[in-house]
């Protein structure tokens, strides 16, 4: 695949993946947002579910590049895909503290404007100690949180400087996590919703499709391998 190719589809996963964070900013301005029952809560299901979406969709990339060698160069954009699950899950995290906890955004930013930082701390005191209980005492938001760390740590290590200095193994080690990420989200969502509901089961079923086609992969790749090393003896 050509330098130019590559380039323009890698703008084409830029403009997608961006979509949905234009689309939740044009319905803030529009005032959409406003006539939901529950913005804030509309926010944050909003920002949860692409997370996890693109999560899943960063995953599906290694089992689909192995149907065919045509489409092997899609590897190349698995850590930029990797990288707007981070982006929607931290916005995710922020709307649960800035805006989900109680936190008076809008009193700390017209007290920025009229010269007084500090109410963005004193906002942060107030709220601070309900986070921290719901941490403690949500298993939800303990496993939510989990899953974003490993995320944090997967986006701190995505650049190549990174990979070099940390040795291609144990880069690789590291980024399998991904996996424990992602069933660590599936937990976060099937724990906060209601005993009865079923939504997560449609993640749930991609996430055991994509572990089913890695096993399959490596299943077959082992008994190539027995294969090879017969023929040869
Ligand atoms: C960083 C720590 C996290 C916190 C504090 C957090 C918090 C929350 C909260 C408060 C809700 C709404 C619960 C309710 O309506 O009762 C929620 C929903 C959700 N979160 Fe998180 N979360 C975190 C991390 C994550 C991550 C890393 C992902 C995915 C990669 C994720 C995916 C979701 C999904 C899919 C939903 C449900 C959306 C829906 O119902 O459509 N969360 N989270």
């Amino acid at each position: 695949m050509s330098k130019r190719s590559i380039l323009i589809l890698k703008a084409l996963i830029h403009l997608c993946l961006l979509a949905p964070f234009v689309y939740l900013v044009e319905f803030f301005r529009n005032g959409c947002l406003a006539l939901k029952a529950d913005p804030v809560n509309y926010i944050t299901h909003f920002t949860g579910d692409w997370a996890l979406y693109i999560l899943l969709a960063s995953l599906a990339v290694t089992p689909l590049r192995r149907l065919s060698p045509k489409i092997a160069f899609l590897i190349r954009f698995r850590r930029l895909v990797g990288l707007y699950s981070f982006f929607y899950a931290s916005l995710h995290l922020a709307t649960y503290i800035f805006l989900f906890s109680g936190y008076d955004l809008s009193t700390a930013l017209i007290s920025l404007k009229a010269g007084h930082p500090a109410e963005f701390v004193t906002q942060w005191k107030l709220v601070w100690p309900g986070i921290w209980d719901d941490l403690l005492k949500r298993r939800f938001i303990q496993v939510g949180f989990f899953s974003w760390l490993i995320l944090l740590a997967l986006a701190c290590t995505s650049p190549s400087f990174m990979l070099r200095a940390m040795g291609g193994k144990n880069w690789q080690r590291l980024h399998r996590l991904v996996y424990i990420a992602t069933i660590a989200a599936c937990i976060h969502f099937w724990w906060l919703v209601k005993t009865g509901v079923r939504t997560p089961w449609k993640v749930s079923a991609v996430l055991a499709i994509l572990f089913a086609a890695r096993l399959i992969y490596t299943a077959m790749k082992k008994k190539r391998q027995s294969a090879s090393i017969e023929q040869s003896a």
